[in-house]
């Protein structure tokens, strides 16, 4: 049954939980009084449903409904689930809780607040045990950490299951044990604000160069190992304890200012915010939110290839959502599985500005191997000595994508047996499509080299999804030869 999420709040951080419930299948129900919520959200959405089904190398659930309450007591009615993501003010956040609580008993509320301590929200609360932090980051469809704060007046029971929550809509809960102000990346990106703020004020540096100085070094390093992999690695082979040793005495000296702030005086505000126009005025914050989400998905996408950090928790969603696609016999049976999502990039164009003829059968192949994914044939399988081979391709070019193009790549099992898989696979933009490959695959025992039965769990997947595509209407181009008519 689809579960409901409340989201109090629709600004930039309630639009992006939003989102991210609705794209993992979620219903939602967001409240906030601005008459101006529901054009926001639909941007955030807009963004979201750009670029998070991209992370994804199975079938994404289908999206969730949207909703607007007039009121939190009918956001919240019925709800598995409510996040607060209002202004960040103490004695607003009481109110909306008491408003919540007059109606929905025993459900977690999670509050994306930044600042403020769990016990400090849940002050004068009528059931304070239902209330703790959840701290996301922006854009919160992607990014995967959320900070879950408990106080001692939590029910922890409550805590694990919005965990659980969370990690089923592909998110990280790290549960932070001891509730800290500003809990433990924003206290992080505090003092880096702090020092970056006084190297402009003193004129060492714009914000551009202290941009560059991140994005161009160590911004990479943390994105994928953090802070203390990243130092255990530059200690050597001696590691961590020879690092200490070498850097540990220059923390005395006075390099940093430490929790000094600069006066935020006019002067200092429009040099900032006088730099920051400069450096990238150029683009409006849509493009920027555009520009930064692809360079999300490239970093995440590589991150995803090599099972690490972030991209650890994007495999294990998939592997959630495989699980729950197969238990709950999805097999696709109305339409071809949406199994890849793509978008042309310049080193896939020809000359003509055409996506080049190599990158159909690319796409095609990302398709095909996400299915193989999907039924388990993986790449733990052919560690193991076991993979499909392709021994026949048929391909149909139907239209011409462009340099920028979104492409969904869909398949369509016509035939499989225990050796032989029979596919049809489609490469579409938007609703048209461009491209479609018929393709046999063989099961083969890759010592022997030669054909053999998939494995019976493998085959305990793709028999299902076989038979439920049977009942499918066989695609017109299946088993065409080349140069028939049309
Ligand atoms: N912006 C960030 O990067 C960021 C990151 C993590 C957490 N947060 C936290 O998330 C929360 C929201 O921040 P934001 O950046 O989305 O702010 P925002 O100003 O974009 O959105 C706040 C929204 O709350 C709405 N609101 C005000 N009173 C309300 C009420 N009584 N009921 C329902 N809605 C009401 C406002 O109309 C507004 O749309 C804050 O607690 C903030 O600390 C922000």
């Amino acid at each position: 049954m689809t579960r409901k999420a409340s989201i109090i709040g629709g600004g930039v951080i309630g639009g992006g939980w939003a989102a991210r419930f609705l794209l993992n299948g979620w219903d939602v129900s967001v409240f906030d009084p601005d008459p101006q919520a529901e054009r926001k959200i639909g941007e955030v959405l807009a963004n979201a449903r750009r670029s998070l089904p991209a992370l994804s190398d199975v079938p994404i659930p289908a999206e969730g409904r949207l909703s607007f309450a007039a009121s939190i007591a009918e956001s919240v009615e019925g709800a598995d689930y409510i996040q607060e993501s209002v202004s960040e003010r103490l004695p607003l956040k009481h109110r909306v809780f008491a408003e919540i609580q007059a109606v929905a008993k025993g459900v977690p509320i999670g509050s994306s607040t930044s600042g403020f301590k769990p016990s400090e929200l849940q002050e004068g609360a009528a059931d304070p045990s239902t209330i703790f932090v959840s701290h996301p980051f922006n854009p919160v469809y992607l990014l995967p950490l959320s900070e879950i704060v408990p106080s001692p007046k939590s029910d922890l029971q409550i805590i694990e299951n919005a965990k659980e929550i969370l990690r089923e809509i592909g998110m990280f809960p790290l549960h932070v044990r001891k509730e800290i102000d500003a809990h433990i990346a924003d206290r992080f990106l505090e003092a880096v604000w702090r020092e970056a703020l006084w190297l402009v004020k003193d004129g060492i540096a714009t914000t551009e160069e202290i941009d560059e100085a991140i994005r161009m070094g160590f911004g990479l390093r943390w994105g994928q190992m953090g802070l203390f992999e990243t130092y255990r690695v530059a200690g050597g082979e001696a590691g961590m304890k020879h690092f200490m040793a070498q850097f540990g005495p220059c923390l005395q000296w006075p390099w940093t200012k430490l929790t000094d702030v600069p006066e935020f005086t006019e002067e200092l505000v429009d040099l900032i915010a006088g730099q920051s126009d400069e450096q990238s005025g150029k683009y409006t914050i849509r493009e920027l939110e555009r520009i930064r989400d692809q360079n999300l998905i490239g970093f995440l996408r590589a991150l995803k290839d090599r099972n690490w950090g972030a991209g650890k928790v994007l495999l294990d969603h998939d592997k959630r959502r495989s699980a729950a696609f197969h238990e709950a016999g999805k097999t696709g049976a109305g339409a071809p599985l949406a199994m890849a999502e793509m978008q042309v990039l310049p080193g896939w164009i020809d000359y003509n500005g055409h996506m080049t003829e190599s990158r159909y059968l690319f796409a095609s192949s990302e398709t095909s191997d996400a299915f193989l994914r999907l039924i388990g044939a993986d790449m733990d399988y052919v560690a193991k000595g076991h993979s499909y081979y392709t021994a026949e391709t048929h391909i149909m070019h139907l239209g011409e994508a462009k340099l920028g193009d979104r492409l969904t790549g869909t398949l369509q099992v016509l035939h499989a047996d225990e050796k032989r898989l029979h596919v049809f696979i489609r490469i579409l933009r938007g609703d048209e499509v461009v491209a479609s490959l018929e393709q046999m695959l063989l099961h083969v025992d890759m010592k022997a080299g030669r054909t053999c039965p998939a494995a019976p769990e493998v085959l305990a997947k793709l028999l299902p999804i076989a038979e439920a595509h049977g009942s499918l209407p066989r695609p017109a181009a299946a088993g065409r030869f080349v140069g028939q008519r049309k």
